[in-house]
């Protein structure tokens, strides 16, 4: 009996037949086990020790050998009786990753870095020094409208404060803090978040980054300029193709002359940003000698630069934080 038992149950295949094996032998009412019990009770009362004893070994032996079966089942099966696949991929963990803007702001001070630039950072809250008067923009002039700025502390306190505090409205707020806290040579880019008070459509948004440039020293020309820019669109953007950068007559307070920068983009012009020759009044203003020194400073947009670069076409887009947005960078 032992024997057939464990027979029965090494041939079931999943744990339904097993069950019914189970049944056959040790189920409590018509098991096979069962009945050779009450048969005990025709022995003669001789024998009953010896039968009893030789029932207890065929019974635990039964015993082991279902439980073993079911051992073996459970361990390589799950318990709808289904063969599972050890050799199935595991559950991939969804881990999260850069966003587009970091990743764009890493790779251009990687390229800024191997160009010689440092990476430095100023604050996002300045004061009017920094982010107009020495930057040659003077009180009466139209930037500096209240409109025009997150002015902080409220209308009346800004007003009346002697020193008003705004969030920066440009990164050239960090040209004067270099300036200022280091002699010539200086060599640095820039890359923040600036802030300016636009209704945000497809292509403004009351915040977006800018990544600046500033280097002076002596016998700096538009030239170096144009081709620092140019190496670093080529880096960016080039790949096989040559990248051409187009300079457009412009206006800034700070630089003299200033540019509108374009890149060479699909046949067609790409806007970046400004840039121009640091105007002598910035340079005195920091305490350089513009006769001594001279410089050139770019400011381009981030965000821009990233559109440009994923074929995304609403900067709402970046900073809707919509996963099924982000997941494609
Ligand atoms: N700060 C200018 C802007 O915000 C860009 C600029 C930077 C222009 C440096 C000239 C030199 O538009």
């Amino acid at each position: 009996l032992a024997d057939e038992a464990q027979a029965r149950f090494t041939a079931a295949v999943d744990a339904a037949a097993l069950e019914e094996a189970r049944v056959a032998f040790l189920g409590a009412k018509a098991g096979k086990l069962r009945q050779s019990q009450k048969g005990l009770g025709k022995v003669p009362p001789a024998d009953k020790p010896a039968a009893g004893k030789r029932f207890n070994e065929v019974k635990t032996l039964v015993e082991a050998a279902f439980e073993g079966a079911q051992a073996r089942l459970t361990s390589g099966e799950t318990s709808s009786g289904e063969a599972f696949d050890v050799t199935l991929p595991g559950k991939a963990r969804r881990i999260g990753h850069l966003h587009p803007i970091t990743q764009t702001i890493r790779s251009m001070k990687e390229i800024m870095g191997r160009l010689g630039f440092t990476a430095v950072e100023g604050p996002e809250i300045e004061d009017e020094w920094h982010n107009f008067e020495a930057l040659n923009i003077p009180l009466v002039h139209p930037a500096r409208d209240p409109l025009d700025n997150f002015y902080l502390g409220g209308e009346n306190a800004a007003a009346e404060a002697a020193s008003p505090l705004l969030l920066r409205s440009q990164t050239s707020t960090v040209q004067i803090r270099v300036m200022e806290s280091t002699p010539p040579p200086v060599r640095i880019i820039s890359l923040g978040r600036v802030y300016r008070p636009d209704t945000a459509d497809a292509t403004h948004y009351p915040m977006f980054h800018q990544i600046e440039g500033l280097l002076v020293d002596r016998g700096v020309t538009m030239a170096d300029l144009k081709s620092v820019l140019r190496l670093f669109c080529q880096s960016y953007f080039g790949g096989d193709n040559e990248v051409h950068i187009r300079f457009r007559p412009s206006f800034f307070p700070f630089t003299e002359p200033s540019v509108e920068v374009d890149m060479n983009w699909q046949g067609g012009w790409m806007e970046m940003g400004g840039a121009g020759m640091v105007d002598p009044n910035v340079l005195r203003a920091v305490g350089y000698d513009p006769e001594e020194v001279t410089g050139f400073a770019f400011g381009l947009g981030v965000e821009r630069v990233c559109m440009r670069q994923h074929g995304i076409t609403d900067i709402r887009a970046i900073y809707q934080n919509d996963v099924r947005f982000l997941e494609q960078f």
